[in-house]
């Protein structure tokens, strides 16, 4: 009998490899401890749900040792592995001042690494989904040792970019520049399994998602452009559909796979964060790689957020992602609106 047995994350890189014969090997050990990485943040992530609902915990876990906050946990697991795995010569976390270097007896790669462990951590606590963000990009520094140069590479350039998103199931969603995949952790083989094969971004989407109680420390343009989709007008599908779930990584899960936009726009709310929320390195570079190549677009407002030189390791930009249509038509209203 003939069963059909899923394609694991190995095998689905071994196969693209096959097709880019000058590829190297080291990018399926990369992308192997990342996987791993996440299935302890998994297993964690759902153990400190289980916990809270049971209210069994202060600060003490039911061992009686000090719960670790869920955030800290995740960056030590993916430092960690990710640090003695050999492939990276340095790396730069959401949680750390400055890069983070390679700890001395484990080997230096030829990669640098970009993380944000935990993203969606205010809604731990409510049993929401959460993720975790990565971004990679080659060694451009000199010598053994990686640089904050290495990291300060702009989205263009990445060799890859992905999440894990931990919800109603836990998946694993990657672009190696040859297009975006979904994997589905299996629990039961403990494997992420290929569930989502070449996901496309529909060209025109229903929905908006941006965190809508900050509209009056919006400029014009963005205020505009949402009044503009709560009008009516059948043709054009308005009003759309608002949803918001206050973690990028699920947002923009919902995003590639139904289309429409999602905005952190720039805001007068923090005047420590004229930009907005959101980090180039970890969030917005990411999430733009795997939003164009799953054809839409990311924009900061004012062109592509993949083009944006970084300046800094913790810099924001403003982010607006997601259908290719929509996106377009947001820029349109920044540029009538907020000219400088
Ligand atoms: P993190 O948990 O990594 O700090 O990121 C939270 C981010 C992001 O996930 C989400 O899109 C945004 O914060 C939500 O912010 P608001 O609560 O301001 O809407
Ligand atoms: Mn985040
Ligand atoms: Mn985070």
């Amino acid at each position: 009998m003939d069963r059909k047995i899923g394609i694991d994350l190995s095998r689905h890189i071994y196969e693209m490899q096959r097709e880019h014969p000058a590829a190297t090997g080291e990018l399926t050990g990369i992308l192997n401890q990342i996987a791993f990485a996440s299935k302890i943040v998994h297993r964690e992530v759902s153990k400190a749900g289980l916990v809270e609902i049971l209210g069994l915990t202060g600060d003490k876990n039911v061992q009686g040792e000090d719960v670790q906050k869920l955030d800290d946990f995740a960056n030590q697991v993916f430092l960690n592995i990710l640090g003695k795995s050999g492939h990276f010569c340095v790396m730069a976390t959401e949680e750390e001042n400055g890069p983070v270097c390679i700890p001395d007896g484990y080997g230096r790669g030829h990669y640098c690494i970009a993380l944000d462990p935990l993203d969606g951590s205010s809604n731990i606590d409510v049993n929401v989904s959460i993720g975790s963000i990565f971004a990679i990009h080659r060694k451009v520094s000199e010598g053994e040792d990686g640089t904050e140069k290495d990291m300060l590479q702009p989205g263009r350039k990445l060799v890859a970019a992905g999440y894990i998103v931990y919800g109603s199931s836990t998946m694993l969603v990657l672009s190696t520049g040859n297009g975006v995949h979904g994997f589905t952790l299996d629990p039961s083989v403990g494997e992420f399994l290929r569930s989502h094969t070449d996901i496309r971004i529909p060209e025109k989407g229903k929905i908006y998602s941006i965190n809508e109680g900050n509209y009056p420390y919006w400029s014009t343009g963005v205020r505009e452009y949402i009044d503009f989709l709560k009008q009516k007008d059948k043709e054009s599908g308005r009003p759309y559909a608002a949803r918001y779930i206050g973690s990028m990584v699920a947002d923009i899960h919902r995003t590639l796979l139904k289309g429409g936009i999602f905005m952190y726009p720039a805001d007068s709310k923090d005047p420590k964060k004229p930009q907005g929320k959101l980090r180039l390195l970890y969030e917005c570079a990411p999430m733009a790689f795997l939003c164009e190549q799953a054809g839409g677009k990311a924009s900061t407002g004012h062109g592509p957020v993949l083009d944006v030189e970084p300046t800094g390791l913790h810099q924001r930009v403003p982010f607006f992602a997601g259908s290719a249509h929509e996106v377009d038509r947001l820029e349109e209203f920044i540029r009538k609106y907020d000219r400088k």
